[in-house]
């Protein structure tokens, strides 16, 4: 019965409040800083262990925002109900960091039910691993709601295959998702930290080794760490030279032909994207003022907040008719 009206009373709030909802209002049990510093404390200490995590969240954060806009799609399990959740989609391999969103989420919970989504948990997530991984900080909206759709063939068309070329890679991320071209390019700089499986690029290491690699890095790094017909699908670092700093690195690798994907290679194919490869490459600093300006304008596409569209879920992993 608490609940009942609980629940109904944020109805209410979110019915009321304007689509950039900044703060959580509820009686005071959460503050959007309490919810933030709740959040960063789970970030901090994941991240203390491992800074690979750091890398998952940020990806999990793009891959969240892409497909049906962040809305904490990408979060939900396989279920009965649900056999082919966003976690299935091809595009999806290698996902991580959930776990660092489900303790947050417990400790929400605990300490103010019902009022932080997982789309919010997320969205700070991935900003406290940027601010952990070189100090970057930027702001989020908080307040939007939790989707109650996750479709597998909705990731595979909405998410990029290592394989796109630049033209590609412009109709989705500006005629689809209304990002510019330099959101593009320095969003792909993400790639300067984390991990590939072999399986993502070994058609550019055989049968043949593809021209837009270079060909030494191929046949004596790659190759090596990816055998052709090896059993198991192994990792390589994304930045061979930084591969644990979020830093510009990646843009110097692009024009090195040093990096792992198509996509990568393919921002030199105009003269715009390849001139911001170059700024980024050279110009100290340029990089991470752009990356803290395109990293939240990714964190608040297309954002749910009316209420007959998303709810707050006690589970990040399932929706609440189901949980
Ligand atoms: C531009 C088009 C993009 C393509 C084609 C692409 C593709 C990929 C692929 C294939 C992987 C490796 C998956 C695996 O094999 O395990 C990967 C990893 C990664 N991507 Fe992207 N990506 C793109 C853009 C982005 C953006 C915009 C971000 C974030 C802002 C991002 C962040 C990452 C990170 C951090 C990893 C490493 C994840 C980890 O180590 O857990 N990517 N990407
Ligand atoms: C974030 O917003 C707060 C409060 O509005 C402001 O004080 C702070 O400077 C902002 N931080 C950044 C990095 O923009
Ligand atoms: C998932 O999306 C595809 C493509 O938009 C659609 O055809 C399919 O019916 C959807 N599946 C479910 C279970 O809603
Ligand atoms: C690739 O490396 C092998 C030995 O590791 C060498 O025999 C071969 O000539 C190299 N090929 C190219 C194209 O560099």
């Amino acid at each position: 019965m608490k609940n009942k009206v609980l629940l109904f009373s944020f109805f209410l709030l979110y019915a009321t409040i304007p689509s950039n909802a900044q703060y959580y209002k509820h009686e005071g049990t959460c503050s959007k800083s309490d919810a933030e510093s709740i959040v960063k404390s789970v970030v901090v200490a994941a991240l203390e262990e491992d800074r690979g995590v750091g890398a998952g969240l940020i990806r999990l954060l793009f891959h969240d925002c892409f497909v049906r806009g962040c809305d904490g799609s990408v979060l939900l399990d396989k279920s009965d109900r649900n056999p082919y959740p966003e976690k299935q989609a091809k595009n999806n391999i290698g996902l991580q960091g959930f776990e660092v969103i489900d303790k947050a989420k417990f400790l929400l919970e605990k300490r103010c039910p019902g009022v932080v989504s997982c789309a919010d948990i997320l969205a700070f997530a991935a900003r406290d691993a940027v601010e952990f991984l070189n100090g970057i900080g930027y702001n989020v909206t908080a307040g939007r709601l939790d989707g109650k759709v996750s479709n597998a063939s909705e990731a595979d068309q909405n998410l990029p295959p290592p394989t796109y070329n630049r033209q590609q890679l412009e109709d989705l991320f500006v005629t689809k998702k209304g990002l510019t071209v330099e959101d593009l390019v320095v969003l792909s700089g993400a790639h300067t930290i984390g991990q590939s499986h072999c399986s993502s690029f070994t058609n550019r290491l055989y049968p043949n080794i593809d021209s837009t690699l270079d060909q030494d890095f191929a046949n004596n790094t790659l190759r090596k760490q990816c055998p052709e017909n090896a059993c198991v699908d192994g990792v390589v670092n994304l930045d061979h030279v930084t591969p644990d700093a979020l830093d510009s690195q990646y843009y110097t690798n692009v024009l090195d032909l040093k990096t792992v994907f198509f996509s990568d290679w393919s921002l030199l194919t105009s003269q715009e994207t390849r001139d911001l490869v170059v700024q980024y490459a050279t110009k100290p600093g340029d990089w991470e003022a752009d990356f803290a300006v395109s990293m939240p304008k990714l964190s608040n596409l297309n954002l749910i907040t009316n209420p007959e569209e998303g709810e707050i879920r006690k589970s990040c992993r399932a929706v609440n008719s189901y949980y």
